[in-house]
């Protein structure tokens, strides 16, 4: 069978090129004699990858000195505890900025260990924009205030130029569905993290990039392997760390250093993304479901006017190799996750195959 083109929200789309070079890699790495998943994690072959996947992505994202990057398990969920542990330490507080499923679940998550402010939420209208973020009802004594930077589900998005001013509380950001896809200073942040399965390579590695300073200060229950400092310490090699994920978001690294880094990524994927909502903007029978201003540029959900529309949609749609485009229960009709290895032609060919579909089911 062909490759499909595959528009799912996560695990997604990897880059062939770098699935045939992990593909060559599979029995026999380099000269190591075995393959990445049968070396020791403490072996210098091992050592050597994830020293140079660290590099790599220090180098791509621009982080700066005083910061590490953690490669830990457990995927975003554990994060939403993780963070709580380790920096709602000082005041027992945090402020959250809610703006869809994945935030909600790290607020109830946050909840357990201290006090959550929410201080903007757009649940009134399902998430379908970014409310405006008003300094005043930010806590000055907040131990951070956290967001969502890309909303998987909802398909919206917070950039790198809506960074509030928290007048010196950490920000934290989840950036699960967009790392490596748009630019985000790094220095306005305390704490990013990311589960691999989207942009970065297979399910199973989780990225955390942590100011030093934040580290150190868990709470005295926190279990050693959700402590950062322990990781830091132990260079993300405290325990066996989920090694096969690692070496391929090393190759990912690799190949989008090759395309020229994240800003001529973050091009790419605007111009993809435009081209999808010109697109429904222009549809007489696709609707798109976002607020204009807040689309996301990874996930772009979009409606047709019955549900038996949308369901001739995604089967036709699934014959034609065009797959996962089913939207998520919670919104409905259909969503297009086009992450960084989702090519402008898998766009446009989608495209090609909405507009024949609008002629067909005037
Ligand atoms: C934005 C965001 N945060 C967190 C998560 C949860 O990640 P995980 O499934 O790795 O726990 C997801 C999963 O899709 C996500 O999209």
């Amino acid at each position: 069978m062909e490759r499909v083109y595959n528009f799912s929200a996560g695990p997604s789309m990897l880059p062939l090129e770098v699935l045939e070079q992990a593909q060559k890699d599979f029995v026999c790495y380099k000269n190591a004699g075995m393959s990445v998943m049968e070396m020791s994690h403490r072996s210098k072959d091992f050592e050597d990858i994830i020293f140079t996947a660290e590099a790599d992505l220090r180098e791509l994202m621009a982080v700066p000195e005083n910061y590490t990057i953690l490669f830990l398990q457990g995927g975003g969920s554990t994060q939403f505890a993780m963070i709580p542990m380790n920096l709602m330490t000082k005041n027992g507080k945090a402020d959250y900025v809610k703006t869809g499923q994945w935030s909600k679940k790290a607020i109830s998550e946050a909840e357990k260990y201290g006090k959550v402010n929410v201080v903007a939420s757009s649940e009134d209208k399902v998430f379908s924009y970014i409310p405006e973020l008003d300094p005043a009802k930010f806590d000055p004594e907040a131990d951070y205030f956290y967001m969502t930077l890309n909303n998987t589900i909802y398909g919206t998005h917070i950039p790198d130029s809506l960074i509030p001013d928290t007048k010196g509380v950490p920000v934290v950001g989840d950036m699960s569905s967009n790392i490596l896809a748009e630019r985000y200073d790094i220095s306005k942040f305390g704490l990013i993290f990311a589960g691999a399965q989207k942009n970065l390579g297979p399910a199973g590695v989780t990225i955390a990039i942590v100011r030093n300073d934040l580290m150190g200060h868990a709470m005295d229950f926190t279990p050693t392997m959700l402590r950062y400092d322990i990781h830091a310490k132990e260079k993300s090699l405290y325990n066996t760390p989920p090694t096969f994920s690692i070496y391929f978001a090393g190759l990912v690294f690799q190949w989008v250093k090759k395309m020229g880094g994240i800003d001529v990524m973050q091009k790419i994927n605007e111009e993809k993304a435009a081209i999808l909502y010109d697109f429904l903007d222009n549809s007489k029978l696709f609707q798109g479901t976002v607020v204009k201003k807040d689309r996301s540029l990874m996930n772009v959900p979009f409606i047709l006017p019955t549900e038996e529309l949308n369901a001739k949609f995604i089967s036709e749609a699934k014959a034609k190799g065009f797959v996962n485009l089913k939207g998520h229960r919670t919104v409905g009709g259909m969503r297009a996750s086009i992450y960084n290895a989702m090519p402008v032609e898998g766009v446009k060919a989608l495209v090609e195959f909405m507009g024949k579909f609008e002629v067909e089911n005037k």
